[in-house]
């Protein structure tokens, strides 16, 4: 009797086991999702397009477009730029907005208008 009572609690609380690990996953999952989902919001106005500039919308984790591939490099020099003095704290923080103001493709060679002197 006594071994059967052990058995059902070890049962019992394995259960529960489970199931708050599992509650605790999903909130983790969750948050995730929702970081990426708010991250995506704003690249997309920083670089003044829509998700399909960058993804394949049936299956987001393809990496067919070339706009795609690019966001993966600059998403790494953004961050590279936080870690080196451009996070917020006394001066700019690094976006895609500081380069790119809202295009795609934003001008990055000086036009030669200004080389004249
Ligand atoms: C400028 C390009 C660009 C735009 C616009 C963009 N994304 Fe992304 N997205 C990326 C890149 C690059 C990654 C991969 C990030 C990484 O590997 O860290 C990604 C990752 C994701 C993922 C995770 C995919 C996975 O499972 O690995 C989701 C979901 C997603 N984007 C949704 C969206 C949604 C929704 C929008 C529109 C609101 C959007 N994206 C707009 C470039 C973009
Ligand atoms: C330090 C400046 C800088 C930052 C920060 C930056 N970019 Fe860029 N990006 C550029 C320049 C310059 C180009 C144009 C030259 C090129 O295509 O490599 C470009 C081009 C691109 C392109 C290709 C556009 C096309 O014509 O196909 C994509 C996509 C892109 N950037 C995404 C991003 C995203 C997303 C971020 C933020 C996570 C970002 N960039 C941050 C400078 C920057």
């Amino acid at each position: 009797m006594q071994r059967t009572l052990n058995a059902i609690s070890l049962c019992i609380s394995l259960l529960l086991m489970t199931t708050s690990s599992g509650a605790e996953s999903v909130t983790k999952f969750v948050t995730k999702e929702e970081k990426i989902r708010e991250q995506m919001v704003t690249i997309s106005r920083e670089l003044g397009v829509t998700c399909t500039a960058c993804h394949n919308v049936q299956n987001f984790a393809s990496d067919e477009k070339k706009s795609f591939k690019v966001s993966r490099e600059h998403l790494k020099i953004t961050q590279m730029l936080k870690d080196n003095g451009f996070d917020g704290k006394k001066g700019p923080e690094a976006t895609c907005y500081m380069c790119h103001r809202g295009k795609l493709t934003p001008e990055y060679k000086e036009p030669a208008s200004n080389k004249a002197h």
